[in-house]
């Protein structure tokens, strides 16, 4: 029966319990242009190996290339009676070439070196797309610091207020995370650009057929060096996962920050109308429901890599029917990013920062009791003494329920002698984030700095 890979050594059919469990036309087939691309590969090494003609080759390419069309056009589905992807696409293929030629071409492969073959293809491809998608949420962030070079937040550590920094600084920080994300992918790839396809089922092919041929054509460096591997390794897929899940949690630390800044308490930030949602019953809200699904979507991302290792853990080599279950949950991690990533890149595009909140926010919470102390030292005072004499004048500030720069000099040369009048120099937040200079620092120039090496470092990918 058509369709069908395997048969004869069986007295009937499946029974239609199993069929129900084994199927994955409905996830596989997103691999069916790979499959094809696998197969025209396959067809050539046959040739090459002189198992089809020249005229067989031909005829074996044009009825893919049709199926492929077919495929793309809808025309050709999946049947109810397909087991998976490769079943159906071989089941196409005699349609289109005939059963003599159609059913040449399995010979030297099996679906075991062809499905890590093809789930490779497939997340190389997906990796630039999200390559892109990240490149280009990189760029709304790093646009929105260089829009505000100058504004002042309070930066915080404990989320309580710790000493203040530039809003760019802060954008920025969440830049690098995402850069060393794409710089991953790029170093995830070296691994994955080696094609299994010739390992055969386990143990490679007797027909001898050239596996770095068909690499090539695939667009792979290499072919694998031990063809058990080849067939039963998903480290891979795993390692993608992870990288998809590190996307995620990248984006949801910031996706949470946005959250609070759109509140009214905190106040820093304004979501555009196109990039927020309302509420069914409170007609006033304005929900910022794109970071949420991004925070919620990270879970997902995190699930679906953890829910693959516990997949992996225990299986023996080689190939079992367990490691089809690889394919739902990092195809699902890949469509997750595709979607998340843009929706998310235009929130932050068209996100309105109030600097003057945040430049109200800055000082307080005693914001600047590091730079007191840190001036105390370049006035010769041994740290220790600094933090102590810091610490007392942030005491009685708080007992007199005023800020630090609203100490009279009295009261500063109270607390210490060495409290003179020339510290209110560093009382404001402008001069406190301006003398911190030290390379990585706040500094606007520093800043300044990060944000070109950052641009070098996106654009040097
Ligand atoms: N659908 C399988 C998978 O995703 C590939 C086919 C291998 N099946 C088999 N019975 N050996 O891993």
């Amino acid at each position: 029966d058509e369709g069908k890979l395997w048969g004869a050594r069986f007295a009937g059919g499946p029974s239609p319990e199993l069929a129900a469990l084994s199927k994955s036309t409905h996830f596989d087939w997103a691999l069916a242009s790979y499959d094809i691309a696998g197969s025209r590969a396959h067809a050539r090494a046959l040739a090459a190996a002189g198992y089809l003609s020249d005229v067989e080759l031909a005829g074996m390419i044009g009825a893919l290339d049709v199926l492929e069309a077919d495929v793309v056009s809808g025309s050709f589905v999946a049947a109810e009676s397909d087991e998976d992807v490769h079943g159906a696409l071989e089941r196409g293929l005699i349609e289109r070439a005939g059963a003599e030629l159609g059913g040449k071409l399995r010979a030297g492969r099996s679906r075991n070196d062809q499905i890590a073959t093809l789930v490779r293809l497939y997340l190389r491809d997906h990796a630039g797309i999200i390559a892109e998608r990240l490149i280009a949420l990189i760029d709304a962030i790093a646009a929105q610091a260089d829009a505000h070079p100058t504004a002042i937040m309070p930066g915080r550590t404990h989320l309580q207020h710790a000493q203040p920094v530039l809003l760019a600084h802060h954008l920025l920080a969440h830049c690098w995370p995402l850069l060393r994300d794409l710089e991953r992918l790029a170093d995830w790839d070296r691994r994955a650009n080696v094609s299994p396809y010739g390992s055969g089922a386990l143990a490679g092919s007797t027909l001898g057929l050239d596996p770095l041929l068909v690499a090539r054509e695939l667009g792979f460096a290499d072919s694998s060096e031990n063809s058990i591997d080849g067939t039963a390794a998903r480290d891979v897929v795993a390692e993608f996962a992870f990288v998809a899940a590190q996307i995620g949690v990248d984006v949801s630390r910031f996706a949470e920050e946005i959250i609070l800044w759109n509140t009214r308490e905190f106040g820093f930030v304004t979501l555009d109308d196109a990039y927020s949602t309302g509420s069914s019953i409170m007609p006033q809200k304005k929900n910022p429901d794109i970071a949420e699904l991004a925070r919620g979507k990270a879970g997902r991302l995190i699930g679906n890599l953890t829910g693959l290792l516990t997949t992996l853990k225990g299986l023996p080599l080689a190939y079992n029917r367990d490691l089809q279950e690889d394919k739902e949950p990092v195809f699902d991690s890949v469509q997750t990013l595709e979607v998340v990533l843009p929706a998310f890149a235009g929130m932050v595009a068209t996100l309105r920062f109030h600097t003057d909140r945040m430049a109200e926010l800055a000082p307080q919470g005693f914001s600047l009791a590091t730079d007191v102390a840190e001036w105390l030292v370049k006035q010769h005072v041994p740290f220790r003494n600094a933090h102590e004499i810091t610490g007392s004048l942030v005491k009685s500030a708080e007992d007199l329920g005023v800020e630090l720069s609203d100490l009279t000099d009295e009261q500063l040369a109270a607390v210490s002698p060495l409290l003179t009048p020339e510290v209110r120099s560093v009382l404001t937040v402008e001069g406190s984030v301006a003398s911190r200079t030290g390379a990585g620092g706040t500094a606007p120039d520093r800043v300044a700095e990060q944000l070109a090496a950052l641009t070098e470092r996106v654009r040097a990918l």
